[in-house]
């Protein structure tokens, strides 16, 4: 897929629903008695694929229409033991999450998915897992998928300190707690995204959450709670509304309203950046929708200068990255991005992937340990072929830089697209992007 300078972007558009939290609102309809009605769930392939294994361990799962979904709980502690592999595709959310959710019943299933999906680290997810009862009875080497395990009726509730600013990390733990007789704790040093933990409040469970230190929190759940089904209303997903706000700073003479973006404080770190980088970005109609904060963006065409971002930032924009790689590109000035070890890790090693892409389209830049930095000079040549490694976030980021670079850019593979924003390509057009 090649996309080309494009004249200026205008109108409105709605992201997609949050893959964060599709994923945790099939979960928990899983886990809770009742029926769970979804609004607004995205559907990506990497959450029909975690609708798959809700089904596959013994709940009822129906699409009732355009993102409207219901979800029949078995039960916590009653799943089903899955006949077959869990095959998840793409998603390390779900393979994650749905790894703790084994973990906590005495249930054995294996997990696998894509070529990127078995490169990724799971061992972070088995140690713990491991501490609280659940036997790793086959694993591919260093902690890879495919992936077998035993869970336990029984889990020891732990407290953990997690090694890295990971959600799904944290969710894996606290959702292998849910089973626990006990209390179940995790301590991150740098506060990840907290939709589990406002999910098990919003379902019954008791969570208490503490600071830790400057920027971190300390999260106890009591296990064995009743969690009673309640609706869940998926608002837009900040990370998809990432590439339409990014597209509409950068090409000329553009206005984009967004309509709808959820406004976690965990989850906006791109918005803060960008907003010091200069973009005229305007937030109206601010409202509460589904349990979360979301407004409306109205976005015009904004001459950006090159910031420093620092790393505690990271975890509150851990997947805009790339697509903020591609903003500093067309800024005026060097943009460093800081503390981005994590990257290598998603569903490509995506500083390297950035890297290279930046590279073949005439954009200097540098990495310094685990820093990025981008030398912005107002424009771009473009004109190169980006490798996308089976990752949908490298696959937006550089059509998001063809539309405004001098010469257009092309994707090697447009499919991942399809894991987290199925409508991406009609959804830019409507405003006016050129793609072919
Ligand atoms: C997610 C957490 C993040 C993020 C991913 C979704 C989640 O991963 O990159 O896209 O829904 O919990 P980590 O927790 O591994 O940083």
């Amino acid at each position: 897929m090649t996309a080309g300078r494009s004249n200026p972007l205008s109108g409105s558009l709605k992201p997609p629903g949050d893959k964060s939290i599709s994923h945790r609102a099939l979960i928990f309809g899983l886990l809770a008695k009742g029926v769970t009605p979804v609004e607004g769930l995205l559907e990506g392939d990497d959450v029909l694929r975690t609708a798959a294994a809700c089904r596959a361990l013994g709940a009822k799962v129906e699409r009732l229409g355009e993102g409207k979904w219901r979800v029949e709980g078995a039960g916590l502690g009653s799943l089903l033991a899955p006949k077959d592999v869990l095959d998840f595709g793409n998603a390390g959310t779900g393979t994650r999450l749905m790894m703790g959710v084994v973990g906590g019943h005495a249930i054995k299933a294996t997990f696998d998915g894509d070529a990127s999906l078995r490169k990724r680290p799971m061992r972070r997810i088995l140690d713990p897992l491991v501490q609280m009862g659940v036997d790793v009875i086959s694993e591919t080497e260093g902690g890879r998928c495919p992936i077998t395990i035993q869970g336990t009726g029984e889990p020891a509730p732990i407290e953990y300190c997690s090694p890295v600013a990971s959600a799904q990390l944290k969710s894996a733990i606290l959702l292998a707690g849910l089973n626990s007789s006990g209390r179940t704790c995790v301590i991150e040093s740098e506060a990840s995204r907290d939709h589990t933990e406002k999910m098990l409040s919003y379902f019954g469970a008791k969570v208490h959450i503490e600071k830790q230190g400057a920027h971190g929190r300390k999260i106890t759940l009591e296990g064995r709670p009743t969690l009673t089904a309640r609706e869940v209303i998926v608002p837009a997903d900040p990370s998809s509304a990432a590439f339409p706000l990014v597209a509409a700073l950068l090409v000329p003479g553009s206005n984009v309203t967004i309509i709808g973006m959820m406004m976690n404080p965990l989850r906006i770190g791109l918005l803060t950046t960008l907003q010091e980088m200069g973009a005229h970005i305007e937030i109206t109609n601010p409202r509460i929708e589904g349990g979360e904060d979301v407004a409306d963006l109205r976005v015009r065409a904004s001459q950006l200068k090159g910031v420093d971002v620092p790393a505690d930032r990271a975890p509150s924009m851990i997947d805009e990255y790339p697509v903020l790689a591609v903003a500093a590109a067309f800024a005026q000035g060097e943009t460093r991005m800081r503390g981005l070890s994590e990257l290598r890790v998603k569903e490509s090693d995506r500083l390297a992937a950035v890297a290279a892409g930046l590279a073949v389209n005439g954009v200097d830049y540098a990495i310094e340990g685990d820093d990025l930095i981008v030398q912005g000079a107002g424009n771009v040549q473009g004109g190169g072929t980006v490798e996308t490694h089976l990752d949908h976030r490298i696959a937006m980021s550089f059509l998001i830089m063809g539309l405004a670079s001098d010469n257009p850019v092309t994707i090697d593979d447009a499919a991942m697209i399809a894991t987290s924003f199925p409508t991406f390509r009609p959804a830019l057009e409507k405003l006016g992007a050129t793609f072919s």
